[in-house]
């Protein structure tokens, strides 16, 4: 049997023994021996010369495509076809819920292209957000199950709980296996959907056990948003606005002017002429390059300079202490920010009034008097810095409309001052900065 040997790249002779000389290694690797088309990576090894240490570095690359498409399972959407018939099958895990509404589209879709299909249909509610889920779709996943192959693409289709733990389950069988994700709320189509991060809930903590896998494809189809709950796309809307507010002016302007349309329209799924949803398209669109353009080339969050991390400091303590929607806490977290924004002169008054106006717009809430409990706020930022790493906090602050900066630090004093600037603000609002459909119970999901 021939074995593959690694190329010297080095200019020190091949003769040397590590031992003999300080000598460096880079290994590429052949492409035929490649595990699957979407990773590759190489290394370099280090000898010190000293016959006893070395050092070895690798990169790994992968690609993950996103891609906005109609009908992804209309049987003439060659997308998924193309994909799986030439691997002879699909596995896939859908959310309970969406094989509900769309379970039938989807078998009968498999069944035109002639790919047989083996779907797991999971419950995915907040609650099956666990290491228990995990095991679940694992064992479903793995030898006494499907036993996919570490370069299948396994399809999951639901919303941002499901793509969390099913991309946690392909992180973990064979330590990598391909996903590809239909993301079928707005969460999941422009944050959870193409995001790296891979989580399940842990004992004390939301989201705490995870992995970083992107799907290697993701497909936004909108027209699911069309059975959504209104409250669910108003939920999803916070994650727009972030992006809009700390990196692109002109998805912010868009959604001044359409945000309330895509609202009620679920998307320019229901009640709408072409032009809303050519705007829907460019809206979805935006928010996803936006997000991925900071998050995807950011792959395993080495930096933290991450602006979708607006609106996310402060509120992962507060959201289960007031028990509120995600969104809306994070919108609350926004609006907060904003106020703390001006505090620090980093904003003007005026453009925090826009970013308020703009969650009110949509019904989203902007603020909570859960932000005056300064023990609970400041145990929070204690939670999210120690999170961050050394560094410091790293708090994303808007510093106009589609630019942010990062708060190193921000003292308790500040904080207060902060929150007191805000909630005077906010008492001047109609109903004091409240939302609509603000708290979990208000969905059924408490
Ligand atoms: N990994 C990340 O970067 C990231 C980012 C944002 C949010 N998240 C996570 O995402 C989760 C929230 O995601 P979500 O808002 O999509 O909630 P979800 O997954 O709970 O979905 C909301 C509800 O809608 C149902 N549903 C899904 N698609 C539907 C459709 N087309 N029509 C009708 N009903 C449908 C689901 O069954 C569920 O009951 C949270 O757990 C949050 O932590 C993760």
């Amino acid at each position: 049997m021939v074995q593959a040997q690694p190329q010297p790249k080095s200019s020190n002779s091949p003769k040397l023994t590590p031992q003999e000389s300080e000598q460096i290694i880079q290994f590429r690797h052949p492409e035929r021996y490649r595990t699957s088309e979407w990773y590759t990576g190489d290394g370099t090894i280090a000898a010190s010369g000293d016959g006893r240490s070395f050092k070895v570095t690798a990169s790994y690359t992968l690609e993950a495509e996103v891609k906005l498409v109609t009908g992804v399972f209309k049987p003439s959407n060659p997308t998924l076809g193309e994909i799986y018939s030439r691997r002879g099958r699909c596995v896939a895990i859908v959310d309970q819920t969406v094989d509900e509404l769309y379970g039938e589209e989807i078998r009968h879709y498999f069944q035109v292209h002639e790919i047989p299909l083996e779907l797991l249909s999971c419950r995915a509610w907040e609650s099956d957000k666990t290491p228990e889920t995990v095991h679940k779709l694992l064992h479903f996943l793995g030898k006494d199950g499907c036993d996919v192959s570490r370069n299948e693409p396994v399809l999951v289709v639901g919303g941002g709980v499901l793509s969390d733990v099913a991309g946690l389950a392909c992180a973990l069988q064979h330590r990598r296996t391909p996903y590809v994700m239909v993301g079928t709320t707005v969460v999941a189509a422009i944050d959870a959907g193409p995001s790296p991060r891979t989580c399940t809930n842990g004992a004390q903590f939301k989201n705490s056990i995870g992995a970083y896998h992107p799907p290697v494809l993701t497909l936004v189809d909108r027209h699911f948003f069309r059975t959504l709950p209104l409250g669910h796309i108003r939920n999803g809307m916070a994650e727009i606005i972030k992006m809009a507010v700390t990196d692109d002016p002109i998805l912010f302007e868009l959604m001044e002017k359409y945000g309330p349309r895509l609202l009620e329209t679920h998307f320019a799924t229901v009640n709408a002429d072409q032009e809303l949803e050519a705007i829907a398209d460019d809206v979805i669109y935006r928010a996803l390059f936006s997000y991925m353009k900071h998050e995807g080339t950011n792959m395993f969050e080495t930096y933290q300079d991450r602006p979708h991390a607006y609106g996310h400091t402060w509120s992962p303590r507060f959201e289960p202490a007031a028990k509120l929607l995600h969104g809306h806490a994070v919108s609350i977290g926004m609006a907060f920010g904003a106020s703390l924004a001006v505090e620090m002169g980093w904003l003007t008054t005026t453009e925090r009034d826009r970013i308020v106006a703009l969650c009110r717009s949509l019904g989203l809430a902007v603020y909570h008097p859960i932000l005056e409990d300064m023990e609970l706020m400041i145990s929070g930022q204690k939670n999210m810095r120690r999170k961050r790493g050394d560094g410091g906090l790293w708090a994303p602050l808007p510093t106009g409309i589609g630019s942010c900066d990062y708060a190193q630090e921000v003292s308790a004093e500040l904080l207060e001052a902060g929150v007191k600037r805000h909630k005077d603000y906010c008492s001047t609002l109609p109903n004091a900065g409240q939302g609509e459909q603000m708290y979990l119970s208000d969905l059924g999901l408490a």
